[in-house]
């Protein structure tokens, strides 16, 4: 019998090592970024009871609706699901662990979401975020502090252009009264609603604001602001918010109709946008969710945080740059089997105690092809531990990428094994110093 084709599920992506560097580039440059800020790691379950996503995201999102991978443990009965988010999450152990007992907290983490989406360009089934939460803080100066964060992060990445948007939910009773005049506002023009419109007119009609379709932008754009219903404090919070941004040099655009699709917001709320990924052009969501631990049954704590979608990101970072190097180590050891094998292993690990990457070639073959694979791998030299030169306690050294004749070792030649090391690090040393300099000279 023909065995079925094994394969990734649906929208659910591998990561392979060709396409790993820019991965591991945007990750090494956020941690530094949130680092400088203060923010420290926390690592939650990828999977928490149903109950959590349903409570914080809101019954009448289309989160919770239609894109949950919830499903019941075969063994216990219990309802789980895959974390769509991470804010639910991140808020649940806060106070499972009473970790704002003494003092507000700043954290971070990344790891993959689920959400049963359509896939298409920038949209997956498993994607990956890169958040920061903010608990214990009423802001507005956190609610800056993240957006002048996120902007040194694109700076730094060099993704070119993302423009800012930013409104203001308000609090709990400006969106109820906001709420009340945007019911009233779409029924007294029901017959221009679409049926997906006027399924969501009594339970979440901010969510009509967000509508793509293009029959309906009139009838939006028309519609009652929530930032018209802001009373005193929110207002107040909102100028604040502005008057920090224009100190830290960040533009942005008031969106009114701008209502992300998570229930726990309230005040601020703001999406980064770049206009060279399509239709899925948001790279980082984020705002104010003052009410969020009440809601899962902690003491009241304001805060707000954000989640940039990496994928989006990778595309930018791919789109922005040259292919970089693809060097697998520095060194790569050739060895002759027998004795040389165990010299070749001795030097390679002495290569590594001084913080080299080096590749052992693994089993028997002849020079030729251990050569072949030492060039393939970028390395830029080849250590060769022949039977001549091990039973000297030596090994050939021969740079790989060597351009000039003048370089070291662009001809073979022994050095003593204790010496490898200390000697290999300093010509890579020189080498990148040379590739660093800038360009001179008249050619
Ligand atoms: P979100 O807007 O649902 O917010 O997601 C944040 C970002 O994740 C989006 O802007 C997008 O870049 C990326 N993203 C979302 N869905 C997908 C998908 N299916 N495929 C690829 N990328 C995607 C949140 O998740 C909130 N927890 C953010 C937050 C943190 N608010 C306060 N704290």
């Amino acid at each position: 019998m023909k065995k079925e084709k094994l394969a990734a599920v649906r929208g659910m992506n591998d990561l392979l090592p060709a396409d790993a560097p820019p991965w591991e580039a945007f990750e090494a440059r956020a941690i530094d970024v949130l680092r400088a800020y203060g923010y420290q790691q926390i690592r939650t379950p990828i999977v928490e009871h149903t109950a959590l996503f349903t409570r914080g995201i809101g019954e009448v999102t289309d989160i919770v609706e239609k894109e949950m991978y919830s499903f019941v443990d075969q063994l216990n009965g219990e309802n789980l699901t895959l974390r769509p988010e991470a804010t639910a999450s991140v808020v649940r152990a806060c106070i499972e662990h009473n970790l704002l007992y003494e003092a507000p907290r700043r954290l971070w983490y990344m790891g993959p979401m689920f959400r049963h989406e359509r896939p298409q360009r920038g949209r997956y089934r498993q994607f990956h975020q890169v958040g920061a939460e903010a608990l214990g803080f009423p802001g507005p100066d956190v609610d800056a502090e993240q957006i002048l964060l996120l902007k040194r992060l694109w700076e730094a990445l060099e993704i070119g252009p993302v423009r800012l948007e930013l409104n203001s939910l308000g609090d709990g009773e400006e969106r109820a009264k906001h709420r009340s005049a945007l019911i009233a506002y779409f029924e007294s023009h029901a017959e221009l609603l679409d049926a997906d419109a006027r399924r969501r007119l009594h339970s979440n009609p901010l969510r009509i604001l967000d509508t793509k379709n293009p029959a309906m932008q009139a009838l939006v754009a028309e519609a009652p602001r929530v930032t018209d219903y802001l009373g005193a404090a929110s207002r107040a919070h909102f100028e604040r918010l502005q008057e920090l941004l224009a100190v830290g040099g960040v533009e942005f655009s008031i969106n009114p109709r701008l209502v992300r699709g998570l229930d726990y917001y309230n005040l601020t709320v703001y999406e980064w946008i770049t206009d060279r990924l399509g239709a899925q052009g948001t790279i980082c969501g984020g705002g104010r969710y003052d009410p969020l631990i009440e809601m899962l049954g902690g003491k009241p704590a304001p805060s707000c945080g954000f989640a940039i979608g990496v994928e989006r990101v990778i595309e930018l970072l791919r789109e922005s740059r040259q292919p970089s190097d693809q060097a697998v180590c520095d060194v790569y050891v050739l060895h002759q089997g027998g004795g040389t094998y165990l010299a070749a292993l001795r030097a390679a690990e002495q290569l590594r105690d001084v913080g080299l990457e080096v590749i052992l070639h693994a089993g028997e073959a002849s020079l030729k092809s251990q050569m072949k694979r030492a060039d393939a791998s970028g390395a830029e030299y080849a250590v060769i531990v022949g039977e001549a030169e091990a039973a000297e306690g030596k090994a050939m050294v021969k740079a790989l990428r060597a351009a000039d004749a003048a370089a070291p070792f662009a001809q073979q030649r022994p050095l003593a094994l204790a010496e490898l090391g200390e000697t290999l690090v300093a010509t890579l040393a020189a080498v990148s110093a040379l590739d660093d300099e800038p360009i001179s000279g008249t050619n």
